[in-house]
């Protein structure tokens, strides 16, 4: 028998064991049968070379013939088990995995969150922690321990929502935060300088709605206190702050401010993005956005906490979070982002 005959014979023989094959371990056999390195037909193919010339191509021809069509009926068994398989897990298991799946919508980050998590990266690239505080707090750290006593008309500014309605057996008073600035001395009570942190969270204000003032709202306060910490490292902690958030063109504006516990005090101002300083009308015609406060910390701050300010200065700056997409992103009315509405949500 010549070795075309014997290829006939090979095919014949291949082809027919393949169609009884019903799993894939026999399908597999069948493979390092008929196609394996020591197959008769890897034999053929590879021995070419000794064939006399009138035969060598023949031969070859027909060997290549025969391992593409047995190949092709490989896959094509390959696919009519699987295919079989599946259809019988319908059957066993009432499973019919063509049917399109249940959504499973992926959530997100509130915007709120992350600009508060934008923020907080900044800051902690540049040395600073991050901590929080209660929003329920007394009346000391967030009024009496920031120099702001009961008389005082800077009390007046923030409209409080007090838990207690009396003063307690200690004299205290509890209420929620109206800034995150009490953390500064809740920190600072427990924690020597050198200290840098900041506090994102939310605050809460005694106010009617309307699409600039919510009751809540978040700020993020920031701290440091070190020996010979200027106004030079707030301006530049501030700066460098403004440059990453919102881009190395923004102009900045520093202006005195006052706030009891800073002295001297600061409000800082960014250059309005939609009129390039023009003067438009979210600006107020201006042509400066203001974005927080700021201040290096009043010396009887620190002596309230038992830190001597002849030796350790510092600095302290708080932000209002809302405003801040608000103006990015050109959001007109504060309450959209706490009526929960998806549509509006889902687009950042
Ligand atoms: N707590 C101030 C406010 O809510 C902002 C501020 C923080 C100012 C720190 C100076 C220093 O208005």
């Amino acid at each position: 028998m010549d070795v075309l005959e014997q290829l006939a014979e090979l095919k014949v023989r291949a082809l027919g064991e393949l169609a009884d094959i019903d799993d894939a371990r026999e399908l597999e056999s069948w493979r390092v049968c008929y196609l394996g390195k020591k197959s008769r037909l890897t034999a053929v193919l590879r021995n070419l070379g000794e064939l006399p010339l009138s035969e060598k191509k023949s031969v070859g021809a027909g060997a290549n013939r025969l391992r593409v069509e047995l190949e092709s009926n490989l896959e094509q068994k390959k696919r009519a088990l699987r295919e079989a398989k599946l259809a019988s897990s319908v059957q066993k298991e009432g499973l019919d995995i063509s049917l399109p799946g249940y959504p499973f919508p992926v959530g997100r980050l509130h915007p709120v969150t992350q600009t508060i998590h934008k923020i907080n990266d900044i800051f902690t690239s540049m040395g600073f922690q991050v901590v929080e505080g209660p929003e329920v707090e007394w009346d000391y750290y967030n009024f009496e321990a920031l120099n702001i006593p009961e008389e005082h008309p800077a009390r007046d500014t923030m409209a409080t929502l007090w838990i207690d309605y009396e003063k307690d057996s200690n004299q205290r008073q509890m209420l929620l935060r109206t800034h995150t600035s009490p953390m500064q001395i809740r920190f600072m009570e427990k924690v020597r300088p050198p200290l840098r942190i900041v506090v994102p969270g939310k605050v809460y204000r005694y106010e009617a709605t309307d699409a600039t003032h919510i009751p809540m709202f978040h700020q993020i306060e920031g701290l440091a206190v070190d020996e010979g910490i200027t106004m030079a490292d707030l301006k530049g902690t501030l700066y460098e702050f403004s440059r990453r958030f919102f881009g190395k063109d923004r102009k900045v504006r520093f202006r005195c401010d006052y706030f009891p516990f800073v002295e001297p005090g600061v409000e800082m101002a960014i250059e309005c993005a939609v009129c390039k300083g023009e003067g438009c009308r979210l600006c107020g015609s201006s042509g400066w956005i203001e974005i927080l406060g700021a201040g290096m910390v009043h010396p009887e701050v620190l002596r309230r906490v038992g830190i001597d300010p002849e030796v350790y200065t510092g600095f302290a700056f708080g932000m209002g979070i809302e405003r801040i997409p608000m103006l990015r992103y050109g959001i007109d009315d504060i309450r959209l982002f706490y009526s929960s509405d998806l549509r509006f949500l889902r687009q950042f």
